[in-house]
This record gives structure tokens, C-alpha cells and sequence, in this order.
């Protein structure tokens, strides 16, 4: 069913008009949805979607993105020619020239992607091993190279046993829906990462405050006697904020409810703990939390994702389990990256020195200069701004000074919260870091953010 359209709007066409207010969109003078007036919430988050046919939901956002390109905001997929480097060879989406710019988008903190003892370990794997696994491991068999990563995950996380999945999102999906039935409940921190409560999609689930125990307190005894098996969800540091989990008192308070507790340790792993063994380690709390999950792909360098845990657990996992049962085994060369990668972290040979140097001096000049970092402890800097259309200007301004960000608009965070979401590697020299918080501040005065 299709809506009429007047020339300055554009409608959804929608599968039952009686039950929806018009969805409609102004348009810019180039005849498409007005980029600066929406977000992407508008075309693919708000409920009201339910009833637009798909057609017209993908015509609407194609529209508006449109309006982006033709306004020079469009920095989404920017493509790199060089990889994840600190100065990153960039294509202008504009100009189609490349662009040397200062990486401050990427999650690689020790910047391992690029670490030469790494890839030449990998070259020798990929003449042992070749390249895929061929297979699920249940069925197909696994390797050695498999094996050690996981012990090796398992010895950093001071856990019995592990198993690695292809990505850190696989491996918070499956472990969550693998453990999950109709009558248990997960109850998250409300910043938890997407790919954790999508491990809970279409069963039991409540929110508490962010890092706030009284608030998990009040809904442990909300739900008290109403669920077998209850789990409590965070993340060790927060993948948008760059907070540490307050673990110890939501560790007590979910012990004490009778609830198991998972730790995503995603942003923690390198970074925090003794030679970055993540939050756990951070608080001395090893052998304390039921569940650690991560992801290989950030301060490891490489890709996949693991879930740690007691054996037993492990093992239950590994035939319910389905993004593990129902999935080839990570890249073998990517799986020698990670195993390299966790050996340089564990001996301390990562540059995490460097790194926390790079981020105490970031965090002391954002602060002096008046941004608004909120509670930012480790590599992440949210530099919260709460209107969107700053932080698109300022991250376009950023581009073309050569640096490059993450805008982190509406509904990714609320309204209020929006922001430019900085992150910070060992790789940078000071000079490079002066010239960026230069420009920050410029530009951050010019918008009146500060
Ligand atoms: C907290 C957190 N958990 C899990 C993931 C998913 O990891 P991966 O990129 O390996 O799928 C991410 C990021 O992407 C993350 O930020």
C-alpha cells in the first residue's frame, strides 16, 4: 500500500496505514531525505518499521544516504589501502585521493595487526597448516594451533578451559543462547555490547543502571523465585564509554541472588590487569567470575572470539553451543596471529607501556581543555557532545585535518550521550598526539563544544 507524496517529503510506503502515524521525511533541496535532520534510528531502528514494506525502508535509507554523499558527510567505510596502521593510507570518499591519516578509529591498542614477529610466525603457520579449517570442529576435527590458543586463553584468564569461535560476536551469541532457555533470564548492564544481548533475543531479559549495583540489586529482587537460571551480563570495560566494570560489588550482589556472572572482556584484554589480562585480573578476582568472553580482534590484532569457563561448563557449551556446533573453525593463520599476539601480551612485550603513557596524556588534555569525557579510564575517549550534527561536523573537520574517528550518533548511544569516539594506540609519538589534540580543540571551540 503506498502513501501519497507531497513534493517536499518523502513517506514510507506502509503495510497498514490505520495503525501508524504518517512516516514521512522533509527533503533537502537535492531532492532527497534530509541527511542533517535524521539518523540512522529513523531507517532502521524505530519500531514503527514493523509495518513498512522493505522496499521502501531500503529506498528511505538509500535516500538519505544520498543526501550524505551529496553534502560531504559521508565518512562511513572509509577503505584504508594499508590496513590498520597508526598513519593510515585512507581513499577520500570525496576526492577518491588517498589520505595519510592518524588512526584514531581503530580497536588494534598495541597495534599488533601490523607487528612483523606476528606475521612472520603467521607465513609459517599458513606453510604448516594452509589457510581454512574445512570445518565445524565437532564433526570436521579441530588442530593443534586451535588447541594452544585455547589453552593459552585459558592459562592468561586463569579459567579450566576455552573454546574460540570466529569472532568475539559469534562467541557472546552463542555462549548466551547456548546456556539460555525459557525460564532463565539474563539481566545486563544497559551499555552492554550489541553482541551480548543479541544472545538473548527472543528470551528472558532485563537491564540495570550502567555500573550501578543497587540498580542489578533491585532487579535481582525483582525477579527473585520467577527464573531457574539467572545471568548478569557486563562488559570489563565499556566498548563506548572506555569505563572499567565496577565487578567487585556486581560480582558480590549476582553471587549473592544466586545469579551467574559473564564478563565480556572485549576493551580489557591488553589493556588492563597485570600485563593486560583483563578486569578480572584488574580486581584479583580470577577464579571468582562464572563466565569471560572476548574478542581477538582488538588489542590481540587478529580475529575470532573466545569464550573461558570452568571444563564442565565448557563442555556443555561445546554441543549447545550453536555459532560453535553449526561453524567452521576460525582462520588458521588468524588463529597463529591471535596465539602470537596473546604470547607478546602475556610476556609483556606489547608495548602496554606505551600505551598507558599515549592515555594518560590524551585523557589529561581532553580534560584540561574542558571536553566532557565522562568517566573514560582506559584507550576509549568518548568526547561527548549530545548533538549530532556537531559530532558529524566535527568528525568531517577531523577527516580533513587527516585524522580519523568514529562518530557515535543517536541510537548507538542516547540522544543526549552522542559523541566522537576516540581511541588511542601504543603506535603514537607525542608529536602526533599534540598535532591531534590541537586540532580537537580548535575545532571543539569553533563548534562550542568546549
Ligand atoms: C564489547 C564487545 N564485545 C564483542 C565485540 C565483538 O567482537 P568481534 O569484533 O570480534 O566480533 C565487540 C566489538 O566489535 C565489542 O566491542
Amino acid at each position: 500500500m503506498s502513501l501519497s507524496s507531497t513534493p517536499y517529503r518523502k513517506h514510507y510506503h506502509l503495510f497498514d496505514e490505520q495503525n501508524v502515524d504518517h512516516m514521512y521525511f522533509d527533503i533537502s533541496p537535492a531532492g532527497e531525505i534530509d541527511a542533517n535532520k535524521y539518523s540512522l534510528y529513523n531507517f532502521t531502528g524505530d519500531p514503527k518499521l514493523e509495518y513498512a514494506e522493505w522496499d521502501s525502508r531500503m529506498d528511505m535509507m538509500n535516500s538519505w544516504f544520498s543526501d550524505m554523499k551529496k553534502s560531504n558527510r559521508f565518512l562511513y567505510e572509509r577503505e584504508s589501502i594499508d590496513g590498520s596502521k597508526v598513519v593510515s593510507k585512507v581513499i577520500d570518499p570525496e576526492s577518491k585521493e588517498i589520505r595519510e591519516m592518524l588512526n584514531f578509529a581503530s580497536n588494534d591498542y598495541l597495534n599488533l595487526t601490523q607487528d612483523k614477529r606476528i606475521l612472520k610466525k603467521v607465513n609459517e603457520v599458513i606453510d604448516q597448516y594452509g589457510g581454512g579449517a574445512g570445518g565445524a570442529p565437532l564433526l570436521s576435527g579441530t588442530m593443534g594451533i586451535i588447541r594452544e590458543l585455547q589453552e593459552k586463553i585459558s592459562s592468561m584468564k586463569a579459567m579450566e578451559a576455552s573454546i574460540v569461535y570466529t569472532s568475539g560476536y559469534a562467541a557472546n551469541i552463542g555462549t548466551i543462547s547456548g546456556l539460555l532457555g525459557h525460564k532463565d533470564i539474563a539481566i545486563y548492564d544497559m551499555f552492554s555490547h550489541a553482541s551480548l544481548i543479541d544472545g538473548s533475543k527472543g528470551s528472558n531479559k532485563k537491564f540495570f543502571a550502567h555500573n550501578d549495583p543497587e540498580s542489578l540489586e533491585k532487579v535481582l529482587k525483582s525477579v527473585q523465585n520467577k527464573f531457574i537460571n539467572k545471568l548478569v551480563v557486563v562488559d570489563g570495560v565499556y566498548s563506548m564509554d572506555g569505563d572499567i566494570c565496577n565487578l567487585p560489588a556486581i560480582l558480590d550482589i549476582a553471587h549473592y541472588y544466586g545469579a551467574w556472572v559473564l564478563v565480556d572482556e572485549a576493551h580489557a584484554t591488553g589493556v588492563i590487569g597485570k600485563n593486560g589480562k583483563g578486569t578480572v585480573d584488574y580486581f584479583g578476582l580470577e577464579g571468582k567470575v562464572d563466565i569471560i568472553t572476548g574478542t581477538l580482534s582488538k588489542s590481540v590484532g587478529a580475529v575470532g572470539g573466545f569464550v573461558s569457563a570452568s571444563q564442565k561448563l565448557i563442555n556443555y557449551l561445546k554441543y549447545s553451543s550453536r555459532s560453535y556446533m553449526f561453524s567452521t573453525s576460525p582462520y588458521l593463520p588468524g588463529v597463529a596471529a591471535a596465539l602470537e599476539g596473546l604470547k607478546l601480551i602475556e610476556n609483556n612485550e606489547a608495548g602496554q607501556e606505551r600505551l598507558w603513557e599515549n592515555i594518560q596524556y590524551v585523557k589529561e588534555r581532553l580534560l584540561k581543555a574542558g571536553f566532557n569525557i565522562g568517566n573514560a579510564e582506559t584507550a576509549i575517549f568518548p568526547i561527548i557532545i549530545g548533538d549530532d550534527n556537531k559530532v558529524k561536523e566535527m568528525t568531517y573537520r577531523l577527516h580533513l585535518r587527516n585524522i580519523f574517528v568514529n562518530p557515535v550518533p543517536y541510537p548507538a548511544v542516547p540522544r543526549k550521550l552522542t559523541r566522537v569516539r576516540m581511541t588511542v594506540t601504543a603506535g603514537f609519538t607525542t608529536e602526533q598526539l599534540d598535532y591531534t589534540l590541537k586540532q580537537i580543540e580548535e575545532i571543539g571551540k569553533d563548534l562550542e563544544i568546549i
